[in-house]
């Protein structure tokens, strides 16, 4: 298995296993199906609700199998309700005591946004914390005490765009390692990663299939799937292999990692044998040729009226 190597230094699988969704009741299936098929990184987040159910997995996995804690990358995310200095190391706490675990090798900011504490899913303005009483860069130092405290190996973001990685880069003594954002060849993000690359910072694509398995309300009704995408089936043809493994070597051969989401066993080892695809200059080019945008989380009910953040504070 390929691994990225942060700007710490600490390698990171460039395949993970994404947790948002899952089956909670075949959690122990999928880690232990997971981890023997290869898998040694698992993208988890306190607002998935599952963290208990994947900490309960790992420690099966753990006790079932030769693989040890430090042979896994386990990466979590704090919630928007969590960004005050005071609230982030009580939730980092509560994700450790989740995944019954005692480090993580990577916490991010899950997004820019913030909420009131306690709100899970804004309903009014009175949910959302504006940004002039709540800075980014309050929640990175606290971030950073939880790395030098060693709750956490490394630090990261997700969902940011240049402006915030500068403005928190401004009062930062640690640079990101990661920033976690959407990506397929719908949303290619090549000015993020040209600008993460330049400042050392690690890309990981979500929703790297398109994310097939989201509820209706959050889908729009024209989406295009990009796992159906011609471009992307023709490669796959050429290459004898499945649209899925064209879109997880592209990103991981352009420095992407990437964390798709399974419940399958067999479309986890497909996954996984990505690493080994090989595509050529013509197969990228092909690629980076798609001119159809698609961002699958635009997360419309965050930016109405009843919001103080605009779709373009986040997307940039
Ligand atoms: N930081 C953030 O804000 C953020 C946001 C969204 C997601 N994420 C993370 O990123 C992970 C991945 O994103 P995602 O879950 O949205 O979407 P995704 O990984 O792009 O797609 C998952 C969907 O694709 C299907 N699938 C998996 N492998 C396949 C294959 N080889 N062929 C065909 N279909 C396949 C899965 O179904 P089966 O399970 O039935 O195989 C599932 O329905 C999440 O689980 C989460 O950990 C982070």
């Amino acid at each position: 298995m390929k691994d990225a190597v942060l700007n710490t230094g600490a390698r990171m699988p460039m395949i993970g296993l994404g947790t948002w969704k899952s089956d909670l009741s075949t959690m122990v299936k999928v880690v232990d199906s997971a981890i023997s098929s290869g898998y040694r990184h698992i993208d988890c987040a306190a607002v998935y609700g599952n963290e208990c159910q994947v900490g309960q997995a790992l420690q099966h996995s753990l006790s079932h199998s030769a693989v040890e804690r430090q042979d896994l990358w386990i990466t979590s995310k704090l919630w928007n309700d969590n960004q005050k200095a005071e609230h982030v190391r009580p939730a980092c706490l509560s994700t450790l005591a989740d995944l019954q675990l005692d480090y993580l090798d990577l916490y991010v900011i899950h997004w820019p946004i913030a909420f009131r504490h306690g709100v899970r899913s804004p309903a009014s303005r009175e949910d959302f914390v504006p940004r002039n009483e709540l800075a980014l860069k309050e929640t990175w130092l606290a971030m950073e005490a939880l790395q030098k405290e060693g709750l956490v190996k490394n630090i990261g973001v997700s969902n940011f765009n240049i402006s915030h990685l500068k403005e928190i880069m401004s009062v930062a003594s640690v640079v990101p390692s990661v920033n976690q954002v959407e990506s397929h060849p719908y949303l290619q993000q090549r000015e993020l990663l040209g600008f993460c690359q330049q400042q050392g910072i690690h890309m990981t694509a979500y929703s790297p299939l398109g994310s097939s398995g989201r509820s209706a309300e959050l889908r729009s009704a024209d989406e295009r799937m990009i796992l159906e995408d011609a471009t992307i089936q023709r490669i796959a043809a050429r290459r004898g292999a499945s649209s899925a493994q064209v879109l997880l070597a592209w990103q991981i051969q352009r420095g992407v990692s990437v964390i798709p989401k399974s419940s399958s066993p067999t479309r986890l080892a497909e996954n996984l044998a990505a690493a080994l695809l090989e595509l050529t200059e013509q197969d990228n080019s092909e690629i980076a040729a798609i001119n159809i945008v698609q961002r699958y989380f635009s997360l419309s009910s965050w930016f109405g009226a009843e919001s103080p953040y605009s779709l373009s504070d986040v997307w940039g």
